[in-house]
């Protein structure tokens, strides 16, 4: 039987490239996973106050939850930006999703006809790039510049608007390189948007991991609708539990039937996980102390990847300002070839910048999650390759 064709636009390098590592694997190789963003696979857990939050959670009520969301997080959610960003958002500006991938689901679903376009950073995460043609619509990708640490090109940007752009997306500090935009290009991006009357979404997911400079949200605009995404997921080191939200900051009522037809959907799937969300209460509301701790442990295995990179002949990378990804250029004709080479060679996995869209092509994404011992371990296994290839 022959899938529907919508599917064949579906793709997710990150998980393609684990195909030929679980084949390593079951060989008996030992492989150093640096593919995947995934703090709670390594030495970061869910701090103590909200698993029992869970805990306490579970044993109270297990049932579905309105469809918008846990009052009391939507709550919490609007208090969070009231603290961070200054807007007064109040509960009927949140939506609470199972991840922030339901909440990006949910706003291309409610925004995107057949044939609309949204300008996506080049490089970036590929659901952005997968989904919208999954909904016929068109990615725009908007160059970034490697040299200025991989910051947004507002006149490339302007020049790929057509009057089919229906937002403008912003992911900082951005997967895959670690760029944080700046306050400045913020709000040139949101003056564009603004220009052109459309919408600003901002995925927010990694903002409180920085390590030099804080982040700037388009939130704190004054004259253009934006639709903000986060989530438990890395900021609360619970990528399991799927709590993610959007929140809606509208400009003269022109939010309105979007928020409307987001909350269409979400009726669809009933509800997003009860009892983690009584935990995100917890999160939000409770102490906040390691998100300093793990800003601090990122930092110093970010400093150690980007010297040992760019030590190695052959690779150059910029340094990420934010998340946890580097994205090196390296000589190599095809990109996906040098990391299964890697792969093969060293069985190290890293992800093929090309999957991350056509800027991203030559250059691969490594993660900076694991401890300095094994990061170093891959890393002189690299080195020793690519001196010896
Ligand atoms: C930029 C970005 N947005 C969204 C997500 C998805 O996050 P969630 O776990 O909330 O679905 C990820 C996951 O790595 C990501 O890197």
């Amino acid at each position: 039987m022959k899938a529907a064709d919508r599917t064949e636009s579906v793709t997710f390098a990150i998980g393609d490239v684990v195909i030929p590592a679980r084949k390593l694997q079951q060989e008996g190789a030992e492989i150093m996973w640096l593919n995947l963003g995934d703090p709670d696979k390594f030495d970061f857990d869910t701090p103590v106050h909200i698993k029992e939050a869970a805990m306490k959670a579970m044993n109270t009520y297990n049932g579905y939850m309105d469809s918008e969301g846990l009052p009391a997080l939507r709550e919490a959610v609007a208090s969070r930006e009231k603290r961070k960003n200054g807007i007064s958002a109040s509960e009927e500006d949140i939506l609470i999703t199972n991840g922030t991938s339901e909440a990006i689901q949910m706003i291309y679903g409610a925004l995107l006809n057949p044939g609309d376009e949204i300008l996506i950073p080049g490089p970036a995460y590929p659901p952005y790039m997968s989904l919208a043609r999954f909904f016929d619509a068109v990615p725009v990708p908007y160059r970034t510049l490697e040299e200025e640490n991989w910051s947004p090109d507002i006149d490339d940007m302007r020049s790929r608007l057509s009057d089919r752009t229906k937002a403008i997306l912003l992911i900082s500090p951005n997967n895959p390189t670690g760029a944080l935009y700046s306050r400045k290009h913020v709000e040139a991006i949101a003056g564009l948007a603004a220009e052109h009357d459309i919408v600003v979404v901002s995925d927010e997911i990694y903002d409180t991991m920085t390590f030099e400079e804080q982040h700037y949200s388009p939130l704190r605009a004054e004259d253009v609708p934006v639709i903000a995404i986060n989530g438990m997921s890395k900021a609360y080191l619970s990528t399991g539990w799927r709590v993610g939200w959007a929140i809606f900051k509208d400009y003269n009522g022109n939010l309105s039937e979007i928020k409307d037809a987001c909350l269409k959907q979400l009726r669809l799937r009933i509800s997003a996980n009860t009892v983690m969300q009584e935990a995100g209460v917890a999160a939000l509301h409770g102490p906040q102390d390691h998100i300093k701790k793990v800003a601090q442990k990122l930092k110093e295995r970010r400093d150690f990847m980007y010297k040992r990179m760019n030590e190695i002949s052959g690779m150059t990378a910029e340094k990420p300002m934010g998340a946890f990804y580097i994205f090196p250029k390296v000589d190599c004709e095809d990109d996906k070839k040098f990391v299964l080479d890697v792969l093969e060679n060293t069985h190290v996995l890293f992800v093929h910048g090309s999957g991350f869209g056509s800027y991203g092509k030559g250059h691969f994404r490594s993660i900076f999650l694991p401890p300095i011992e094994t990061l170093e371990k891959a890393m002189n296994a690299v080195e020793k390759y690519m001196k010896g290839r």
